[in-house]
């Protein structure tokens, strides 16, 4: 017997995977509770209702997409919760795992600030799996689960718990759980680095920045250069002194570190999984604040790597501190460097909250590769256009760069600005799209979605 338990880290319920011998053993379900499911069957063609003697089995019909039957999942997961708290499932290997996860996912609730949960915890406790799933295959999902969660908690935690210095011991605990190297310099790290960048959108600030780096390295990696992930770290984002103009725009602000969040859970599922790959992930935090000595539109910042940059808005402030960590991160030599950030408003309104936009300049099989890793687990990405001549409008006619482009294509341009910092093949992923729900969709759940963490773990493990 395989009794395997996650937890939702510090918040959310715990659902047991079940599979092996227990699997049979399951005690038949009360009456009401069977009339209940029996209706729910008919309405839902996916499944076959079995009702066997040790209890009730959907059987998945395996000529649906893996997505199909993750929604599938969060569909009887909402549909049956509180009125059952053991599940079976039964049928092909893989589509019992989509279903799986889809209910393990959509079990994500974000519960602790509330005092009673009682009506919003989820029943179910056990998951039954068939015998034929594999111990490997079980812990896999659960250490994404519990990845995923915990990017979703550090996006929904708001920044008066989560602030940057609180985000770097949040990935401080789990490296150590994981079997990776953190490090987190501190201000006077950062200053003596002369990290510009994110100094400046740190002046506003009442709390110091962070800059924290993970480094998962096998014994012997299939790559021999590493990859290296960065992740925007925007504990708060007001805009600055360029304060968010329209009313509700800085509602959700607190999920503008949920690049950190996506790099991070990846590098621990990594680590969790004791992948093969050799990955690092840099974490440049701090809110942005229009405090008194806040940087100023009309400043001229000297970053990391020398270049100057006009300051035109204090509210594109993400790329100012990505800037400096692209430019650290050639110090690893790495094979490639993928930045993933709530950067635009722009990347929102071209694709809404359905995909990611990918930009930059890798080769085209690593954006086939990571293209297929995000259809494999449905975080999907589409390539924009990187064109040269879209850097034109990141010119300055005072400084290197200025921060902020023209009116369109602000994904583009933001794009641009970040390569200029940037030495290897390199991939920008705008996610701000997909990184926040205002209402519950399906298994990514309401509020911080976790997206990233399954497409680059995806990604890493196909490395070779
Ligand atoms: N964090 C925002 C981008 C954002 C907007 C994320 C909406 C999620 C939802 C970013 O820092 C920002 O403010 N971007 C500005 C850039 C502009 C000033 C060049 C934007 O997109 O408006
Ligand atoms: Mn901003
Ligand atoms: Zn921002």
């Amino acid at each position: 017997m395989i009794q395997l338990s996650y937890h939702s880290g510090i918040t959310g319920p715990s659902m047991v995977l079940v599979t092996g011998k227990k699997y049979k053993a399951n005690p038949s379900l009360a009456a009401d509770k069977a009339a209940f499911l029996k209706d729910f069957i008919k309405g839902e063609s996916k499944f076959e209702f079995l009702r066997t003697p040790e209890g009730f089995t959907f059987f998945i019909k395996g000529d649906q997409s893996a997505e199909d039957l993750r929604v599938a999942g969060s569909k009887v997961l909402s549909t049956l919760n509180a009125k059952v708290a053991e599940l079976f499932l039964d049928g092909d290997e893989d589509a019992v795992m989509d279903v799986a996860e889809g209910i393990m996912l959509a079990s994500y609730r974000f519960l602790k600030y509330r005092k009673d949960t009682s009506k919003d915890k989820v029943s179910l406790t056990s998951l039954f799996l068939p015998p034929s799933v594999t111990r490997k295959k079980c812990h896999e999902l659960e250490n994404t689960v519990k990845a995923v969660f915990w990017a979703r908690n550090m996006v929904n935690e708001p920044v008066n718990y989560l602030n940057a210095e609180k985000l770097a011991e949040e990935i401080s605990i789990i490296g150590a759980e994981a079997g990776i190297t953190v490090q987190t310099l501190g201000k006077t790290q950062i200053e003596s680095l002369k990290m510009g960048g994110l100094l400046a959108v740190n002046r506003g600030s009442m709390d110091p920045p962070t800059f924290t780096i993970m480094e998962y390295k096998p014994e012997k990696p299939v790559n021999k250069k590493p990859v290296v992930l960065i992740g925007k770290g925007v504990v708060y984002d007001t805009g600055g002194l360029s304060l968010k103009p329209t009313p509700g725009s800085m509602d959700s602000m607190k999920s503008d570190m949920a690049g950190a969040a996506a790099v991070a859970g990846a590098v621990y599922l990594a680590g969790l999984q004791k992948l093969n790959t050799h990955v690092i992930a840099l974490v440049p935090a701090t809110d942005n604040r229009p405090g008194m000595n806040a940087y100023t539109p009309g400043d001229i910042i000297t970053m990391f790597d020398g270049t100057t940059v006009e300051v035109r808005n204090t509210d594109a402030e993400g790329r100012m501190i990505l800037a400096d960590a692209l430019a650290y991160s050639s110090k690893f030599k790495p094979e490639l460097v993928v930045s993933v950030a709530t950067l635009t408003g722009a990347a929102v309104r071209a694709i809404g909250n359905k995909a990611s936009i990918a930009m930059g300049n890798a080769s085209d099989k690593t954006f086939q590769h990571l293209e297929k890793a995000g259809e494999n687990c449905h975080e999907r990405i589409v390539r924009f256009p990187f064109w040269d001549e879209y850097a034109e409008e990141m010119k300055s006619p005072i400084a290197d760069l200025n921060n902020l482009g023209g009116g369109n294509a602000g994904m583009i341009t933001a794009g641009k600005f970040l390569e200029h910092f940037v030495k290897d093949p390199y991939i920008h992923l705008d996610i701000a799209g997909p990184a926040w729900l205002d209402t519950r969709q399906d298994y990514k759940g309401q509020g911080g979605t976790g997206t990233g963490v399954r497409l680059l773990y995806g990604y890493l493990k196909k490395l070779k």
